[in-house]
């Protein structure tokens, strides 16, 4: 059962689009009115764990930690981290009972869980201005169902989104991309998209294409589709002040811009320089730039990546030049209390409504995008609050190449599910700092089942395209092993979107009585036959696996898979840095292709099964059809 209950006077923020009955009051929280919000507090039991809460840092169980939904660009993800680039207020405690807490605000959201050992969950809603969503069920995966089935269907990538991607903030010009396609081939990696960072435009200046760099996208992007790989642009919030230019023209004609204390556009600096923020809290701003996407759809693109749209300042109007990327808290804050949108005639504070914003460049991209293209199109955002899931994914950022980061982006990854976030991968190899052989190597291993794949790296740093470290063979296997699993990723996600379910799951969700499976974070399952384990450190070849039932092992290396019976009970494994192991559970299969060097080469149709189970239920269709229904899934017969 679901229930709202309502303080003050709550924004929308359409994350819940489904009917839920109101309730009057709550007793799952004890309530403290304050001068500034309403803190809710509810004790925690000894072995309660509390799942939830999005793109945060720390682990799958967010005990002991402090995390502010506070949608904030910062590179420097450690572990204590308070806030990222999304917000995702759901929380869900499995204790004696099984409760869910969705914490519906686009202002700032303190979430202490017994954080100095305080045995209590205190959550702080700045404003005071809420709907609170609670949802109690038998199971803490039965909540976590009901939640995804009142916040609307993820966003379906088209099967292309699935395969490998290349990016770095550093390719300039066509020669650059061409190149790094020549390096893909010659290696035999597959490859399906190159991403196209902020130097594919001219002057960082938002729907334009640098003419010198890329005399003719739209023949270059259709040459690169024949190869079968696809590119993927950029966009980013901040459009440059830039006179003559049309989104500029028309924003400031039109008034679809923030605006500062005067009511004048307000100006903040980003990539381009001093630009405005498009209001995209005004349904007709999200029209007006949502169908800009069409400049560049016209010419051959079918996805992108938003970015900035936190929105990132470097320093306004207001703020000091001096202030280095990122701009600190003090000033940050300062901006975003001193710029406004305009809703229904009314002055928005932008502060009270921060968290929205990456949303709604979404929502702007993803509504048109779906009008405008006959297709299936792929879009991730770098700032997101749920109900962004439905328009496009998301990617966790600048993270580094370190080894803590690879860990933290299989942590993240059932926390974004429980979120609707089912379109996610992180840079992988990092994007601040040097990866080394052997993390690119393991990231990639864990990737292989992240929906994104997708190798992002920061300007200046080591180049990170697999295709330049030794023994290009053994990225081949890996990267490879993509596009043999593919069949069963792209099924399971789809059955996923479709039936309002996660991908990844912790254990606990499924064996929530094996007191062991409970504690487990270094393991997931992946779908409904698969259980991931990944190798996650330095100099290991070896891991500790701990199996909850008896299962069929895995292990995919050059020669292929082979698989052998494993125990339940504990085990350790051996995977060199050339090999995945992975489990699959008792009385169930998964489906493995042929593979190819690009998703287009892929017959969805051509599997052979895995596992002792009998039935597999396949989703496939065309990877572009928008027709995309529980109708196109077939039974496989062991
Ligand atoms: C931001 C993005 C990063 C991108 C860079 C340049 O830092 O998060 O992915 O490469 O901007 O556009």
């Amino acid at each position: 059962m679901i229930v709202k209950y309502t303080f003050g006077n709550p924004f929308p923020t359409d994350a819940v689009i489904a009917p839920v009955n109101e309730g009057e009051n709550q007793t799952v929280f004890s309530l403290r009115r304050e001068k500034d919000g309403i803190l809710f507090e509810r004790a925690l039991q000894a072995d309660e764990i509390v799942y939830g809460l999005g793109e945060t840092m720390r682990g799958i169980n967010k005990r002991g930690g402090r995390y502010v939904s506070f949608n904030t660009d910062d590179m420097h993800h450690r572990e204590d981290m308070p806030s990222l680039y999304g917000s995702h207020n759901f929380i869900l405690f499995d204790g004696e009972r099984k409760i869910g807490a969705f914490f519906d605000t686009p202002a700032c959201v303190t979430f202490s869980i017994d954080f100095e050992k305080s045995g209590k969950a205190e959550i702080f809603c700045e404003g005071g201005n809420l709907n609170l969503y609670l949802i109690e069920s038998e199971s803490a995966y039965g909540v976590a169902r009901e939640f995804l089935s009142v916040i609307g269907r993820s966003f379906l990538p088209p099967l292309w989104a699935f395969g490998f991607g290349q990016s770095r903030w550093g390719y300039k010009t066509q020669k650059d991309i061409q190149r790094v396609v020549r390096g893909y081939e010659k290696a035999g990696i597959p490859l399906d998209y190159v991403c196209l960072d902020i130097d594919y435009m001219d002057r960082f200046i938002d729907f334009t294409v640098n003419k010198k760099r890329f005399p003719d996208l739209k023949s270059f992007s259709a040459a690169m589709k024949e190869k079968g790989v696809r590119l993927v642009p950029i966009i980013d919030a901040g459009v440059k002040i830039e006179p003559g230019d049309p989104t500029y023209d028309e924003g400031v004609e039109k008034g679809y811009f923030c605006v500062n204390e005067e009511g004048k556009p307000f100006a903040a600096a980003v990539w381009p320089g001093m630009t405005h923020f498009p209001d995209f809290l005004q349904p007709q701003v999200r029209e007006w730039f949502g169908n800009k996407y069409a400049i560049l759809t016209d010419q051959g693109i079918d996805g992108f990546w938003n970015d900035m749209n936190e929105p990132s300042i470097f320093h306004s109007e207001y703020t000091p030049r001096s202030q280095k990327y990122p701009a600190n808290e003090k000033y940050r804050e300062r901006d975003y209390k001193r710029f406004f949108h305009t809703v229904d005639g009314k002055k928005i504070r932008h502060y009270d409504v921060h968290n929205l914003y990456g949303y709604l460049m979404t929502r702007a991209a993803g509504e048109q995008l779906q009008r405008n293209i006959d297709h299936r199109y792929l879009l991730f955002t770098r700032s997101s609050y749920i109900g962004s899931h439905r328009y496009g994914g998301i990617w966790t950022g600048d993270n580094a190449s370190c080894w803590e980061h690879l860990r933290q982006n299989m942590l993240q990854m059932p926390s974004l599910n429980l979120c609707g976030i089912l379109y996610a991968g992180a840079d992988t190899g990092g994007f601040g700092g040097n990866a080394t052989r052997e993390l690119l190597l393991r990231w990639l291993a864990l990737s292989a089942f992240t929906p994104l794949m997708r190798n992002h790296c920061m300007i200046g740093m080591r180049r990170q395209e697999c295709y330049r470290f030794s023994r290009a063979e053994d990225f081949k296997t890996i990267v490879g092993f993509r596009y043999r699993i593919l069949p069963y990723l792209y099924s399971e996600f789809m059955k996923a979107a479709l039936t309002n379910d996660m991908l990844f799951k912790p254990l606990s969700f499924l064996f929530p009585d094996d007191e062991r499976a409970r504690g487990i974070e270094d393991q997931l399952l992946v779908g409904d036959s698969l259980m991931m384990t990944p190798v996650l450190e330095k100099g290991k070849k070896k891991r500790t696996v701990y199996l909850p039932e008896d299962m069929t092992m895995v292990r995919y290396n050059r020669e292929g898979f082979s698989c052998s019976q494993a125990q339940k009970g504990e085990t350790t494994i051996t995977v060199n840095l050339n090999e995945i192991v992975f489990f699959i559970r008792k009385g169930k299969l998964v489906p493995v292709g042929n593979g190819g060097k690009n998703t287009a080469e892929i017959d969805l149709n051509e599997v052979a099964l895995l596992g002792d189970g009998k039935i597999y239920e396949q989703y496939l269709d065309d990877g572009l059809t928008k027709d995309c229904t529980l109708k196109n899934v077939r039974v496989l017969k062991k």
